[in-house]
This record gives structure tokens, C-alpha cells and sequence, in this order.
């Protein structure tokens, strides 16, 4: 079965609304952590939307799982990931305008950045995961230049309908899951996943760690409600 790496950015977006300190993203780890997270995923975007560099620096400090840094491949981040020294990152694509992360990376496109990239991280020890789509070209292109890991994008399943449709995704996923396996890759998974359609991903051969952030972050302030609230009122 697989294990469960917590994506903190939202709690960031949250802090950002209001740009003060709370809530803090290092905190939220550590409490993902306390209740068997194996791992905190954090994305630094290119427009500090969420997650801020201080953030990352911290986390690298109190993470005491492993600390994956998803980010764009470019050189202001490179640079910043061999600064920080997470044991793994991955490697997204990233648009200005988009809410959330929308496609995999387009891998035989960029192969050679990307494996100018992975070189380096590779020699600082970093794992080296792409985000992509379960498709066999790409998988095959991202053992070529060095990969350790991929994730599957697991957005196009969580969009599909029940049903048929749903079922075709999952389908394509599971081949993508052996085919990488075959190959050496790691296989982790993501984008998403909540409480109704994430059974069928964390039970899945080969797929060794899901990152989830958005429903987790959306349950957490749902279930903290009750208790934020008598909370306040207790100190009237
Ligand atoms: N994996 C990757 C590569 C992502 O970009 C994201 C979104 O930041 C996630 C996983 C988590 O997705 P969600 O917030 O929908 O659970």
C-alpha cells in the first residue's frame, strides 16, 4: 500500500490572504507528520503565489520524513533546490495563470534541460522525480535521461466521471504503474485525490507514495471548525 506525502501549499494560500503568519506551513508538516505523513511535498512557484522560500528553508530543517520541493525547471529554482537540499524533487511544469498545476511534463520535448537538470541534482543527492502523464513515451524518455522516480498524474482520473470513463483512466494508470516499474522507476502519484476517489490509486501495484494536498487542507478546515471556534469563545 502505498504511503501518504501531505502537500502544505494551501495552507500557505491561506497565510498569503492575509500576509501575515498564520498559518504556517512549517507547523502544518509537523502535525501531517505527528499523524503518519511519510512525507511533506511543498511547491515554490516562480510567482511565490503560496509557498515562500523561507518556507522551504525551514521545512528542510523540521521535516523530519523526507521533504520532496516540487518546482519548474528553471535556473532561479535549480539553483535554490542545491541550496536547500531536499532529499527529492519534482519536476512540474508551471504557467502563470494556472490555479493549479494543469498537465504533465511534455518529456521527450524538454529532454535535454531536463537532463542537464537531473544531472546536477543527481550530483548533490537529490532524487529526481518527474510529474507526468501515464504515458509509456514518456516514462521510457524520463528512465533515458536519469529519472529515479516519476509521479502520475492522476488529475484526468479524478476529473473523469464514475463509471466507464473513470475506469479507462484507472486502467491507463495501472499499465503506466507496471511499465515504470519494469523499467527501475520509482512510481508515485497525485493531483486531485480526496476521500471518495483515492482508494483505487493507494492500493495500486507499484505506486509507492500518493501527494495530496488540496482535500486534505479543505477537511482539515472543515474538521478544526468546531474546535476553532469553542476555542475563541473561550476566551471571551
Ligand atoms: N502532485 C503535484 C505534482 C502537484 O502539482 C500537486 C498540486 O500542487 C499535487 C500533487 C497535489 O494535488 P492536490 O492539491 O490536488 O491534492
Amino acid at each position: 500500500m502505498a504511503t501518504l506525502g501531505v502537500n502544505v501549499d494551501h495552507i500557505a494560500t491561506i497565510r498569503q490572504a492575509r500576509g501575515g503568519h498564520e498559518p504556517d506551513p512549517v507547523h502544518a508538516a509537523a502535525l501531517a507528520e505527528i499523524a503518519g505523513a511519510k512525507g511533506i511535498t511543498a511547491h515554490l512557484r516562480e510567482d511565490r503565489r503560496h509557498i515562500q522560500d523561507r518556507d522551504i528553508y525551514l521545512l528542510k530543517q523540521t521535516v523530519a520524513t523526507h521533504l520532496n520541493l516540487e518546482m519548474a525547471v528553471t535556473e532561479e529554482m535549480v539553483k535554490l533546490a542545491v541550496d536547500v537540499l531536499p532529499s527529492m524533487v519534482t519536476l512540474v511544469p508551471e504557467k502563470r495563470q494556472e490555479l493549479t498545476t494543469e498537465g504533465g511534463l511534455a518529456v521527450r520535448e524538454h529532454e535535454r534541460e531536463l537532463a542537464k537538470a537531473i544531472e546536477t541534482f543527481r550530483n548533490h543527492n537529490i532524487l529526481v522525480s518527474l510529474f507526468i502523464m501515464p504515458d509509456l513515451n514518456d516514462i521510457k524518455s524520463a528512465k533515458r535521461i536519469g529519472a529515479t522516480h516519476i509521479e502520475l498524474h492522476t488529475g484526468p482520473y479524478s476529473n473523469a466521471a464514475a463509471g466507464a470513463a473513470q475506469d479507462e483512466q484507472l486502467e491507463q494508470l495501472k499499465n503506466a504503474a507496471l511499465f515504470a516499474n519494469r523499467l527501475g522507476l520509482h512510481v508515485n502519484a497525485g493531483h486531485g485525490l480526496n476521500y471518495q476517489n483515492v482508494t483505487a490509486i493507494a492500493r495500486m501495484n507499484f505506486i509507492e507514495e500518493l501527494n495530496i494536498g488540496h482535500s486534505i487542507i479543505s477537511r482539515a478546515a472543515l474538521v478544526g471548525m468546531d474546535r476553532a471556534v469553542r476555542d475563541i469563545i473561550a476566551q471571551f
